[in-house]
């Protein structure tokens, strides 16, 4: 790959900002200074720094969300702030997307990437990734409508919900139950509550796949995945 493009590409501006960097003797490979944009490198092999800092080429970025209420799932909105707008420049500038939607008043896992693949993988109803939701819902969540889930539910719109493992975590006038679903309708668990009657008062959700919401990330904040969770994503 080309020095500049590689510059341009990791953000260090455009090509004739990234120009005058390299004519600086900002830029060196390997411990020797280059000054031609047009001088080739191995990202993989090469060592890149700018003024000492070692530059780490990657094409691809994948983010993990704890997404926080009244943000919206795009990447840009007139009237609202989105999940990119919670995104630093240093991921921002590769331009993610996030993975799916989840609803304004949704919190908590938001996968945001680059990388179309990876997202089409998560995201095709082929692969039924399962996801979990944690939500407080009123109404008394009963063991009939455990079975119901399992069965499968009839949405206002007629759709029949694939079979849904609901747990009753806390039985009440308020509940709390955990749901795991393998397809992503529109409102999908909030409509599958109004099918039994209940409505869902927070929703939250904590997994995707085999991928846990790390515990760690508070709301709003995000960190970048490993690549042994971005494997353990794609595992089938
Ligand atoms: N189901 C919903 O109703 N809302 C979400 O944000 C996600 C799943």
């Amino acid at each position: 790959m080309r020095m500049d493009k590689l510059l341009a590409n990791m953000g260090f501006g455009t090509r004739k900002d990234v120009k005058k960097l390299m004519k600086s003797g900002g830029v060196h490979v390997n411990g020797e200074i280059v000054k031609e944009g047009k001088v080739h490198v191995d990202p993989d092999q090469d060592l890149v720094t700018v003024f000492g800092e070692e530059v780490k080429y990657k094409s691809h970025i994948y983010l993990m969300m704890n997404k926080p209420q009244g943000v919206i799932s795009a990447t840009e909105d007139s009237e609202h702030e989105t999940v990119i707008d919670l995104i630093l420049y240093e991921h921002a500038m590769y331009e993610p997307f996030p993975v799916g939607r989840l609803d304004k008043d949704t919190e908590g896992f938001l996968l945001i990437t680059n990388d179309g693949q990876f997202s089409h993988a998560l995201m095709s109803p082929k692969r039924h990734v399962p996801k979990t939701y944690v939500a407080t819902v009123r109404g008394k969540v009963i063991e009939e409508d455990v079975e119901m889930f399992k069965r499968g539910v009839t949405l206002d719109d007629g759709y029949e919900t694939k079979p849904a493992q609901l747990i009753i975590l806390k039985q009440g006038e308020i509940s709390e139950i955990e749901l795991t679903i393998t397809e992503g309708k529109y409102h999908q668990v909030k409509r599958m509550f109004e099918a039994v009657d209940k409505k869902v008062l927070t929703l939250k959700r904590t997994k995707i796949g085999n991928l846990t919401l790390d515990p760690e990330l508070e709301l709003g904040t995000y960190r970048e995945l490993t690549a042994k969770e971005i494997e353990l994503l794609l595992a089938k």
